[in-house]
């Protein structure tokens, strides 16, 4: 039949060369009419061939028969025959020679020169190499002339089921949430297969899991991995292997197979509440533990992991929610009690919590398995510890006033030992706080007393420290702050606030104000200062001056008539009594100096002879006579000194009351030193003239501010 079927195409074939193809025995060869496969895609039965070759017959072109076809993996006895070439030219008068090249000629594909049968001598693969390309011609056989041109064709070569399905990416790793519902997606995997996947079925996979079930099932085709139990529980299995096969041949027996690993972890969800450990738990803590410190800490243990496993912790109850709080620990993942207020052991001696731990992260699909949340009790008990003393009060301020007699006392601290075996207490002063050791505390009682004088103008408060020391127990030291204010007494009399200098003017007018001024006080009454202002009582008929008191405590001094002049006295000295509203009161008096003095119309002062009292070396007349003045005044004592001396050598005889005068200032002589040269002023003594000659030109009109005028003129 090959043959016959050969021979109609040689008869229908223009082309030179005709092939004849061998017809594999095997059931899944090509039929030697390929190129119609081709077209349709499908493999063609013997039996159809001879209805294709009518229909060819018909046509006689349209379609390339340049292809041949050969098995792969053929490993029969013999050289396979792939084939056969033919030419149409006469073949009666010259003997033809076939000729073969192309890929594989000779050594892959062997032609006989005379028959033209090609044959492979060698097994082929079509994995390897799916077709090859070769040209034929035909050639006298004696002169080796091409009777025609090369004609090219193709050998394919045919598949056959030599390879297996591969998972080239496995092993696989997946995961799927716990408790997804049934048939949720987990991955799909892929195995490829090397044969030809448009040929027949040798690349057809159908998958399948051999190991993994019932949890897990696969799509045939698609190879999707679903979950095949609903609720799978990561708490009681994490892992799963599943194993998967891929077989070619569409699954049929007799097909290739290939297999590979899944491992399916699943994730966590919330699906599991918190729960304490205990239920009870017992801390103990002394009552002077530091603030913020951790007493003890509770753990409610959760099944899941990550932050399912998260909870946050309160102390939803108890009669110490005021004393203790409660932190969550997210890296222990649990609460931390810490104390925040004091402890007192005396006071109260244990504490009952209730705490709770409540999920953080709450999956809404659980919430329904109730509450995701736990409590416990937390019995706290507080022992007692040895405390230092306790004052009274954190500190004390104390007010003594500043003429307290020593040793009286200012104040007193109490303090006591808040232990059960309370120790009495010794009180001291922190000598560092009072160095000057302005006060004693008793040391039983705590009063306080005051050692040395206080004055408030000098130092206000006195901020010292005491100290309690248990006796039983001298390291337990308490201190307190002590603030001793001085309070005021009238101790200070006012005075003038500034050294005051008025200037009259000759021109001035009665009435006229030559001076304000003002007093000041040391002490510091409670209402402040209220100054009273009086002339001396042998004054308050000053024929010259009056006073008059302003608003504001200040003095104005005014002149009671006109007229004045320097030429009849430069300078009046004027007494102010200055008197404080104290209880009692104190007064002072202070001395004004008025000058006279020449003014312009206007009351600008323009001459007043200062000159003379305040520049000290002769610029004017003025100042020269006061120099020389005192000169001969000192020459006149001296003269005398040495007169009274030489009357000592004499014999005392009294003459007169003169005499006696004489002689009671020499006896006064050896002790009297500088004050006593008044008493020298025997020219005054002997001549009572002398009052209005010499000394009044220094502006003395009493005796009493003779001093003080003295100094004001410089001549001692
Ligand atoms: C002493 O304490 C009082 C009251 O606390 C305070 O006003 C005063 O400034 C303190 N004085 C000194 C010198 O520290
Ligand atoms: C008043 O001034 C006159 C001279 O101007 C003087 O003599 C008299 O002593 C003054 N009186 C008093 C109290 O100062």
């Amino acid at each position: 039949m090959p043959e016959r079927l050969a021979e109609t195409l040689v008869d229908l074939w223009t082309p030179l060369i005709i092939l004849w193809i061998t017809l594999p025995t095997c059931a899944y060869m090509a039929p030697m009419n390929q190129p119609h496969t081709l077209t349709t895609g499908s493999p063609l039965g013997l039996s159809r061939q001879s209805e294709e070759l009518r229909i060819l017959n018909r046509s006689k072109r349209g379609w390339v028969w340049n292809q041949m076809f050969v098995l792969e993996e053929f490993s029969g006895p013999e050289p396979i025959l792939v084939g056969r070439l033919h030419t149409d030219l006469d073949p009666g008068s010259k003997k033809i020679k076939y000729i073969l090249s192309g890929d594989g000629a000779g050594t892959i594909f062997q032609i006989n020169d005379i028959t033209g049968d090609i044959h492979a001598i060698k097994r082929l693969d079509r994995e390897e190499k799916a077709e090859y390309t070769l040209t034929a011609q035909a050639v006298d056989w004696e002169t080796n002339k091409p009777l025609e041109p090369p004609s090219e064709f193709i050998i394919k070569v045919q598949d056959i089921n030599d390879n297996a399905p591969e998972f080239l990416n496995g092993p696989y790793h997946a995961t799927v949430p716990e408790m997804s519902i049934l048939g949720t997606s987990v991955t799909n995997v892929t195995a490829t297969d090397a044969d030809d996947p448009v040929y027949g079925n040798s690349a057809k996979l159908v998958y399948s899991i051999l190991e993994g079930q019932p949890y897990f099932s696969i799509e045939p085709e698609t190879a999707i991995i679903k979950t095949a139990l609903p609720n799978m529980d990561r708490e009681a299995k994490e892992e799963y292997l599943v194993v998967i096969q891929a077989k070619d041949m569409g699954g049929h027996s007799g097909g290739l197979s290939g297999t590979t690993t899944l491992t399916v972890t699943l994730t966590d969800v919330n699906d599991n509440p918190p729960k304490f450990a205990q239920s009870l738990y017992h801390f103990s803590v002394p009552e002077d533990v530091v603030l913020g410190t951790a007493i003890g800490r509770v753990k409610a243990n959760d099944q899941d992991i990550g932050e399912n496993a998260q909870s946050s912790y309160d102390i939803i109850d108890g009669d110490g929610t005021a004393l203790f709080e409660i932190t969550s620990d997210a890296q222990a993942q649990d609460g931390v009690i810490r104390l925040r207020k004091p402890l007192d052991f005396e006071t109260k001696k244990s504490y009952t919590l209730k705490v709770e731990a409540a999920n953080i992260h709450i999956d809404p699909r659980f919430s329904g398995r109730g509450p995701f949340k736990d409590t416990a009790t937390v019995k706290i008990v507080v022992e007692d510890a040895d405390e230092p003393p306790v004052f009274s009060s954190p500190t004390y301020l104390l007010e003594v006033h500043e003429n307290a007699a020593l040793n009286s006392v200012i104040g007193q601290v109490t303090a006591r030992d808040p232990d059960i075996t309370s120790s009495p207490i010794r009180f001291s002063i922190d000598r560092h706080t009072d160095l000057e050791r302005q006060f004693n505390v008793n040391a039983d009682d705590g009063k306080i007393t005051l050692a040395t004088p206080l004055d408030r103008e000098l130092s206000v408060w006195h901020n010292i420290t005491i100290i309690a020391t248990e006796i039983r127990n001298h390291s337990q030291i308490s201190r307190v702050p002590v603030a001793i204010k001085v309070l005021d007494v009238n101790d200070n009399a006012p005075e003038f606030a500034a050294e005051y200098e008025a200037f009259l003017c000759e021109n001035g007018k009665p009435g006229q104000v030559i001076q304000t001024v003002s007093a000041m006080d040391k002490d510091d009454p409670k209402n402040g200062h209220y100054f009273l202002y009086s002339l001396l009582p042998e004054m308050v008929n000053n024929p010259n001056f009056t006073i008059k008191k302003n608003e504001d405590n200040s003095l104005s001094i005014l002149a009671k008539h006109n007229g004045f002049s320097r030429q009849k006295q430069e300078v009046y000295l004027l007494p102010i009594v200055i008197s404080d509203s104290g209880n009692p009161p104190l007064s002072s008096t202070s001395t004004l100096t008025i000058r006279v003095c020449g003014c312009s119309n206007d009351g600008v002062v323009q001459s007043c002879n200062v000159e003379a009292y305040v520049l000290p070396i002769g610029l004017s007349m003025g100042a020269l006579i006061a120099i020389l003045a005192c000169i001969i005044l000192l020459l006149v004592i001296v003269v005398l000194f040495v007169t009274l001396r030489r009357h000592k050598n004499e014999p005392l005889i009294i003459k007169d009351d003169e005499d006696v005068r004489e002689n009671i200032i020499r006896y006064d002589d050896e002790g009297g030193g500088e004050e006593d040269t008044e008493a020298f002023d025997i020219a005054t003594l002997q001549n009572p003239d002398g009052i209005n000659g010499f000394l009044p030109r220094w502006g003395m009109p009493t005796e009493r501010w003779e001093e003080r005028n003295a100094i004001q003129t410089g001549c001692v």
